[in-house]
């Protein structure tokens, strides 16, 4: 795994901006995983003012990892609406071409299936990912298996209570979420995880400790991946060892 060391929240945005945006300029029909969550916003941000300055993406493909179960597309707490809110509107993908799970679907199960079919016939060349406290990536929470395809999960107390500052309430935050699978992530050909922030520290720690992948740590199996780089600011990295 590489490390790329950057000062703060906002450095890290523009860092993972920039390299996405060359993989664009490589190849502009790549296929990208999308992550939400407060991390990777600030690539939104930067990745928008790089659309501004020219970068297109329109003839890119995108996949998101994850969504609440039981939230329309339209609930500003639904991550079809963050994506929009925050990437999608301000660019220039077609709305077909920008896929995530649909957490209202009438038959979950035959959607996750679907959602996993359609991931595996583009094969997405770099997947950003974030990380929870816990190490779950996605929202595929400790004792996951590392075999799991797109899946629904019921959500760790922990994660509902660290995305509890998005809805007015804890009782607001649905119970379960479809994501995709640790088998779906790591048939990514090339993976970015973005840490920030004090509150990831100790499980970046652990993630770079040299501990075997091992699925009561679902991050655990990036270690095990031929291509991830970790894009890491002074919190994250502070207690880890390694010194900007
Ligand atoms: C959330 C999301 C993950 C995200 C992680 C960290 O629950 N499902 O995809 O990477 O937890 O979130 P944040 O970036 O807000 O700390």
């Amino acid at each position: 795994m590489n490390i790329i060391k950057v000062q703060d929240y906002d450095e890290m945005g523009s860092v993972t901006a920039d390299y996405v945006s060359e993989k664009i300029q490589d190849n502009p029909e790549m296929t990208l995983g999308l992550a939400t969550g407060s991390t990777p916003k600030s690539t939104y941000k930067h990745l928008i003012e790089a659309h501004q300055k020219g970068t297109s993406f329109k003839h890119i493909t995108t996949f998101n990892l994850d969504e609440y179960v039981g939230l329309k597309p339209n609930d500003p707490n639904s991550y079809h609406y963050y994506m929009n809110k925050f990437f999608f509107q301000h660019i220039d993908i077609p709305s077909e071409k920008a896929h995530l799970p649909n957490g209202h679907s009438r038959n979950i199960s035959q959607e996750c299936e679907e959602y996993e079919k359609k991931i595996k016939s583009h094969m997405i060349d770099l997947q950003i990912l974030g990380i929870g406290a816990n190490g779950h990536i996605g929202f595929n929470e400790p004792g996951t298996s590392f075999e799991s395809n797109t899946h629904v999960v019921e959500l760790a107390d922990s994660t509902r209570r660290a995305n509890a500052r998005f809805f007015s309430s804890l009782e607001e935050v649905p119970t379960h979420a479809i994501t995709m699978g640790i088998a779906s992530i790591m048939s990514s050909k090339e993976i970015v995880l973005l840490v920030s922030g004090e509150a990831k520290s100790e499980a970046l720690e652990r993630l770079l400790s040299g501990e075997e992948p091992n699925e009561s740590f679902p991050a655990s199996i990036l270690r095990s991946h031929p291509h991830v780089t970790i894009i890491a600011d002074k919190e994250a990295l502070m207690g880890t060892g390694i010194k900007l």
